[in-house]
């Protein structure tokens, strides 16, 4: 069976899509990972030696992602510098990965002729309106608000011009905000959760009116299988399981889960920026790949969340303390 490369395979989506590939064929897989504070080595713990390796390297490395291309057949493209809020206070890294380490691997998947899958963000189409019944489509134009939502449109754009110019075997998908185990302490859901179990009061954004549209991790990695196995080149599929909801909802939700009173939260500085509203139309992923959520009950997914983060915390807890105070110096 044939070699994929996962970029970005330490961190939340990655790890759990090498989980679940590796569970679910025979691929042996090459995680590619510059295990930056965001990648996390326990992420990849238990998997088969013999079908699998890590290798920590950047994306950006020209000769590592040529040798590395070269021995797969397929490349699966997580890597990224992920969070907004990082992205206000140091652009750079956002520059770099995600446009720059984009094209490294976009030119050695050109020289080599492999295919290629970009993993993106439904952020590069800006926001919606709360009360504006609208959806993002496949069609819908970019126009992403923050350095790391620019950041992602530009690296979509490479993609499409790679295939568009190069002819190279490519596909994209545009997802929604996601949640499960092993996402970094620093996003919205397990920083609330682990707040909660670390007895500091849980810290919502502004009014918290904003509206996400939140995804199962596991049925997002699933839609990229699908998009990978059954999706047409150069073809954009928006992946989302009709999800929306408020960061203030969410967050009683969380309260109520485990065991404390909805109100037992701070409002503290709002995101500057701030998108409030996303909202994905998962038609075409829907009737042309016949994808359907797995993780329908959002209260269910989120009970088992706090679950993981409850029984895991050596694998958040080195991360806690410099993640809170990073928040701390900016007032959120
Ligand atoms: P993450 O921050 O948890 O993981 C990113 C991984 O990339 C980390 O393991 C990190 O070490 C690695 N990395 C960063 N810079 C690198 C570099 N220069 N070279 C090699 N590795 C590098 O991110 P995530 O939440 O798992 O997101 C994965 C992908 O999914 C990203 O492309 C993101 O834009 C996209 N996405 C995320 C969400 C979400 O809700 N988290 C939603 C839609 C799309
Ligand atoms: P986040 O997880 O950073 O994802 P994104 O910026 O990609 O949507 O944040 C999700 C939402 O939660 C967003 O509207 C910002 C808000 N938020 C809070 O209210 N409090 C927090 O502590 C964090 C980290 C986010």
């Amino acid at each position: 069976m044939s070699r994929v490369l996962v970029t970005g395979g330490a961190g939340f989506i990655g790890s759990n899509f090498v989980h679940h590939l590796l569970s679910t064929s025979e691929h042996s897989i090459t995680v590619l990972d510059a295990l930056t504070y965001a990648g996390n080595r326990a992420s990849l713990d238990g998997l088969p030696a013999e079908r699998f390796e890590l290798v920590e390297g950047d994306i950006r490395d020209a000769a590592l992602v040529d040798a590395l291309v070269a021995d797969c057949e397929l490349v699966v493209h997580f890597a990224a510098a992920s969070h907004n809020d990082n992205s206000l206070q140091a652009p750079s890294p956002f520059i770099q990965t995600n446009l720059v380490g984009t094209f490294t691997l976009l030119e050695a998947v050109r020289r080599h002729g492999r295919r290629f899958h970009h993993v993106s963000t439904d952020e590069v189409y800006g926001d919606l309106a709360l009360d504006d019944p609208a959806r993002f489509t496949e069609t819908t134009a970019y126009n992403p608000s923050s350095p790391y939502s620019a950041s992602k449109a530009g690296s979509d754009l490479l993609v499409r011009a790679w295939v568009r110019s190069f002819g190279i075997a490519a596909t994209l998908s545009n997802c929604s905000n996601n949640y499960g185990p092993r996402q970094h302490v620093e996003k919205f859901i397990p920083r609330q959760i682990t707040n909660v179990i670390c007895g500091i009061r849980p810290k919502l954004y502004g009014t918290g009116e904003n509206v996400r549209d939140w995804i199962h991790v596991d049925d997002h990695n699933r839609a990229v299988v699908d998009i990978i196995t059954k999706g047409r080149s150069g073809h954009t599929y928006l992946i989302g399981a009709n999800g929306e909801r408020s960061n203030k909802a969410v967050l009683e939700s969380i309260l109520r889960l485990m065991g404390e009173p909805v109100d037992a939260y701070d409002h503290v500085r709002d995101r500057p920026g701030h998108d409030r509203r996303y909202a994905i139309d998962n038609s075409k992923l829907v009737s042309e790949l016949g994808w359907r959520p797995e993780h329908r009950d959002f209260e269910q997914g989120l009970a088992a969340t706090i679950d993981w983060y409850r029984h895991n915390r050596d694998w958040w807890l080195p991360m806690k303390q410099a993640t809170e105070a990073r928040y701390a110096s900016t007032g959120q």
